[in-house]
């Protein structure tokens, strides 16, 4: 498969701010790519680097075998969107399909007939009379989508997107836009703070905090081996748990003692000797996943952290559960149950093999 978009080394300072800092990543042609992180950490910067909208100071960007880090925004073979999926509300569906090519003096006949196929795809050519500030907002997005793709761009850049939409509109409106990229084979480059929309629309996402790309990888690789501790919070709903705990050996088995030694995880040595060997007497954070740790109201085998619930808040299908533990508390997600009660005694198991080790100094996970 094809390169669409590469970028090396991109770098981008205002004054002493290193908005983008060596931030370098692939994107192949048909893919539906995501940058992903919390507000601030210069994703738009990144973007307006690839559009050619900013100058970056240090690295390279080639779209399709073409460097183009120093050619006009119009030279680069690239739509953007911002914020909401913009249409011109005034003018016709046509007129608002028809705007890129004749900004760029297209021939009237060759406008029609692709303002004709495009509305075709996009399933809106009974519309092509009526005025676009009047239609619904999966047609706005449609048209939008429209405009930016008429021009053959080798690659769109949408920025938030879906920022101003409603929750409920949201949901049909990813799902539309990941139908017609999978559909036309669009090449995208998106932006989001949102994890969630990022986990469900994109082939691959590259998770940036600080300027900086942590991990890069599928959806399924970043919720399953995050790379250190920042990202296992950033991804997942609900957080991912925490917990402090000590790694220590014991007859000749690992053990990882949370918090005050009063739960311990015992690991069979041979199992993990190099990996863990490095860490033993030192802190670590134990993440697990609210939907991996499981509880129960008599204690059985291998459910030894003892805890009692302080907090259950029903979320449709499925119930979130706090379980405090000494000074630290751990929250399960489990499907409805009706034996489980706020001021319960209950016994928490954290399966060995649902579990991440990161180092508490570091951040980095290690197992
Ligand atoms: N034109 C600018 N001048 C000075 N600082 C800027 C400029 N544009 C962005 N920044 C700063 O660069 C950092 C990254 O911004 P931005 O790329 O907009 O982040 P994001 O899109 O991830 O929210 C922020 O600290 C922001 O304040
Ligand atoms: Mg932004």
């Amino acid at each position: 498969m094809m390169k669409k978009l590469i970028v090396e080394n991109l770098t981008k300072r205002f004054g002493d701010l290193v908005a983008v800092d060596h931030v370098s990543f692939d994107i192949m042609e048909g893919e539906f790519f995501s940058l992903l992180g919390p507000s601030g950490c210069g994703k738009t910067t990144t973007l307006r680097c690839i559009a050619g909208l900013e100058t970056p100071d240090e690295g390279r960007i080639i779209i399709k075998d073409r460097d183009v880090t120093k050619l006009l925004p119009q030279e680069r073979g690239i739509s953007l969107v911002f914020q909401e999926f913009a249409v011109f509300p005034h003018m016709t569906v046509y007129d608002n399909l028809a705007f890129g090519l004749k900004v760029r003096k297209t021939p009237k006949e060759e406008i029609k007939k692709k303002v004709l196929e495009i509305a075709e795809t996009l399933n809106l050519k009974d519309s092509l009379r009526k005025v676009a500030g009047r239609l619904g907002l999966s047609e706005k997005q449609r048209i939008a989508i429209g405009r930016s793709i008429i021009v053959e761009p080798e690659i769109l850049l949408l920025d938030e997107p879906l920022t101003l939409v409603d929750a409920k509109v949201k949901e049909a409106m990813r799902r539309e836009l990941r139908r017609l990229q999978k559909e036309l084979r669009i090449t995208i480059l998106y932006v989001t703070h949102d994890q969630l929309e990022a986990m469900m629309m994109s082939d691959r996402i590259a998770v940036m905090n600080a300027g900086k790309i942590l991990q890069i990888g599928t959806p399924s690789e970043i919720y399953e081996s995050p790379k250190n501790v920042f990202i296992a919070r950033f991804i997942g709903s609900p957080t991912i748990n925490l917990l402090s705990s000590k790694l220590t050996i014991e007859n000749d088995k690992f053990s990882i003692l949370i918090k005050d030694k009063e739960a311990k995880i015992q690991v069979e040595r041979k199992l993990y000797d190099d990996i863990l060997g490095k860490h033993v007497g030192r802190e670590l954070l134990i993440g697990i996943r609210p939907e991996e740790v499981e509880i129960a109201k008599q204690h059985m085998q291998g459910y030894n952290i003892i805890g009692k619930i302080e907090f259950v808040e029903v979320m449709g299908e499925k119930m979130e559960i706090y379980v405090k533990m000494n000074d630290e508390y751990i929250r399960a997600l489990t499907p409805l149950r009706t034996d489980l009660h706020e001021g319960d005694n209950v016994y928490v198991r954290i399966p060995l093999d649902k579990i991440f080790l990161f180092d508490a100094e570091t951040e980095q996970r290690i197992l």
